[in-house]
């Protein structure tokens, strides 16, 4: 298959209309998003969502996300719309928030892994809500990445993953926040977070007074099945072998040096992606600023670039400094321990 890459320029453009198009026709288009680039499908076709299982390699049990550019779409998506779910939605959409709602019978079964909820997200993106307005049908969306790679936040990655299995990519350029949306399960009588995101724990609770992490998310010892399925799985992964350190910043410091060169002596090439206030402490050649330890959406918008970047630079094994799971923090540690498969050092 030949994958058309579209810059997008403004919404006249006919090859806009053109992707708009293949999407009614149950084609796949990747387009940007806030969050990351999403592979876009008609959520309420199942050959179409079938097709994006195949291009990613997806296991068939994760489900995907339904996103929706008008708030008059989400009626015929779901069973019913409780109270909570109109104030959180009313605060945070368009935005970095989806819901897990009881599903109608409209919403196919392979768009939900066989669930009987469905997760459903406005994006903040004038292409994203451009384009499903010009589709005009909910579009189901995962991250446009190979199953298991780091999402993508640029058009060139969606293309390193996904050219030839797809057909077109909307090139937006890159994207704000760069890790995926907050995912929060508005079944049970508490909202409760299955995976954090680009809206934090604190601005849920200020909306509805009142909100739960899920067991999954709070204790690492705790191996319980976690309730969103795409969590289970290793996940955001470069091809390098990938380790937290944690501590303070000097012994990260010293412990990731003394790592560094034992693994030259090895033969492995090793980077560390660490805070710019600390880069200087971990010698100049191997250390790479992720951004500012006061600013976490500076990490959330830089970090899946940089583990891209690190495969392309066949690097070996990648030592991350931890930062605080604070506000945004919370969701960029998870990406990141999880990108380690558990390997979380501390000193
Ligand atoms: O920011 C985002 O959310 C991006 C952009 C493209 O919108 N999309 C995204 O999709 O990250 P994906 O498929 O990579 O992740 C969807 C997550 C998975 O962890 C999945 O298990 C969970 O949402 N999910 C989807 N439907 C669910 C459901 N009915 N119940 C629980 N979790 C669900
Ligand atoms: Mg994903």
């Amino acid at each position: 298959m030949q994958t058309k890459y579209i810059k997008y320029e403004s919404s006249d453009i006919p090859e806009f209309n053109e992707a708009a198009k293949a999407l009614q026709q149950g084609k796949l288009v990747a387009f940007p998003t806030e969050t990351v680039y999403g592979l876009g499908a008609d959520a309420l076709n199942s050959d179409a969502v079938k097709s994006i299982y195949i291009a990613k390699g997806r296991p068939s049990d994760n489900p995907l996300i339904v996103h929706i550019s008008d708030i008059e779409m989400l009626k015929p998506l779901v069973a019913k719309i409780k109270p909570d779910v109109v104030k959180l939605v009313s605060e945070y959409w368009p935005g970095p928030l989806t819901v897990v709602l009881q599903k109608s019978d409209i919403v196919p079964d392979v768009t939900t892994g066989g669930l009987d909820t469905v997760a459903i997200r406005m994006p903040d993106h004038p292409i994203a809500l451009e384009l499903i307005r010009k589709a005009n049908i909910p579009i189901a969306a995962p991250s446009a990445n190979r199953s298991g790679r780091p999402s993508p936040t640029l058009a060139e990655h969606v293309a390193e993953d996904l050219d030839g299995r797809i057909s077109y990519i909307i090139d937006g350029g890159p994207c704000r926040v760069g890790i995926e949306s907050t995912v929060v399960d508005m079944t049970g009588d508490t909202a409760t977070i299955l995976r954090p995101g680009g809206i934090t724990p604190s601005m849920i609770e200020k909306v509805l007074g009142k909100v739960e992490l899920d067991k999954s998310l709070m204790d690492k010892k705790n191996v319980e099945i976690p309730k969103s399925p795409g969590m289970k799985y290793r996940h955001y992964s470069p091809k390098a072998d990938v380790f937290v350190v944690t501590g303070f910043h000097e012994d990260v410091a010293n412990w990731t040096k003394n790592k560094i060169i034992q693994d030259k002596n090895m033969g492995k090439k090793s980077v560390v992606l660490a805070a710019k206030e600390h880069i200087e402490q971990f010698g100049l050649n191997n250390a790479i600023s992720y951004g500012s330890v006061k600013d976490a959406s500076e990490v959330a918008a830089n970090i899946f670039s940089l583990f891209r970047k690190c495969d392309q630079d066949g690097v070996d094994k990648i030592y991350v400094e931890a930062i605080s799971k604070e506000g945004i923090g919370l969701a960029v540690m998870n990406r990141i321990e999880k990108a380690a498969g558990g390997k979380i050092i501390e000193v």
